[in-house]
């Protein structure tokens, strides 16, 4: 698998383990770990702030991959830009002004990734494509780990790849949500899968073996 391998943490949030958990992903095969951050505003479902967050991971971790389902955009890059992200991903249904939350995560010397929901077209990424570094399509609707992968993700993928071809965009691919040793392959023009549940519920080297394999 050429692609790269985030790891979502958002299934085991109320494990009692949970920091254990994060260190052994951590020292697993994985490239990134993906921080699920909801506001229990623009998704139902509530996690971390920066304070619970800061006290779950090593110090100065390296390849955090910050994905934003908040309705506070700005707020919450202030505050997880403290954790020196590789990536801070937010919702463009989120945001009145995309750009400058743009502008924000750059001023930050952080790479920008732009999120959209399974119901938002490409196209409304237009006026965005040339400016990011990262576009994550949500293949599940946001809020919750464990739900199945919705398979129209995959034309929206295509379309992001040709899109990007055509007119040599530098953003990466990124999909998030339903991903398993099946679905993994409807993926293969993606850059970064992000992975929760199907890692996280079984033995976390032989999930991502199983995943890499494919
Ligand atoms: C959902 C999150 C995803 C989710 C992925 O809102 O953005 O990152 O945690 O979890 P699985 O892989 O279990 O669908
Ligand atoms: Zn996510």
């Amino acid at each position: 698998m050429v692609m790269k391998l985030s790891a979502s943490i958002l299934s085991i949030q109320h494990d009692s383990a949970i920091k254990e958990k994060i260190s052994k992903l951590l020292n697993s095969s994985i490239n990134y770990l993906h921080l699920d951050i909801m506001d229990g505003n623009f998704v139902a479902n509530k996690t971390w702030e920066y304070n619970e967050m800061v006290n779950l991971l090593p110090k100065n971790i390296k390849n955090l991959d910050v994905h934003l389902m908040v309705n506070d955009v700005k707020k919450y890059v202030y505050d997880f830009a403290l954790l020196k992200p590789v990536y801070i991903t937010f919702q463009l249904e989120a945001v009145n002004n995309p750009l400058e939350i743009i502008n924000l995560i750059k001023e930050h010397d952080i790479k920008v990734g732009i999120a959209i929901k399974p119901n938002t077209p490409i196209s409304f990424l237009n006026d965005y494509f040339a400016l990011v570094d990262l576009v994550l399509v949500m293949s599940v609707e946001p809020g919750l780990g464990g739900q199945k992968f919705l398979d129209d993700s995959v034309k929206k993928i295509e379309e992001l790849y040709s899109i990007r071809e055509k007119n040599n965009y530098k953003y990466v691919i990124e999909v998030d949500g339903g991903i398993n040793d099946r679905t993994v392959s409807y993926c293969s023009k993606c850059d970064i899968i992000v992975v929760g549940s199907f890692i996280t519920n079984g033995n976390y080297e032989e999930r991502i073996k199983q995943l890499k394999a494919k």
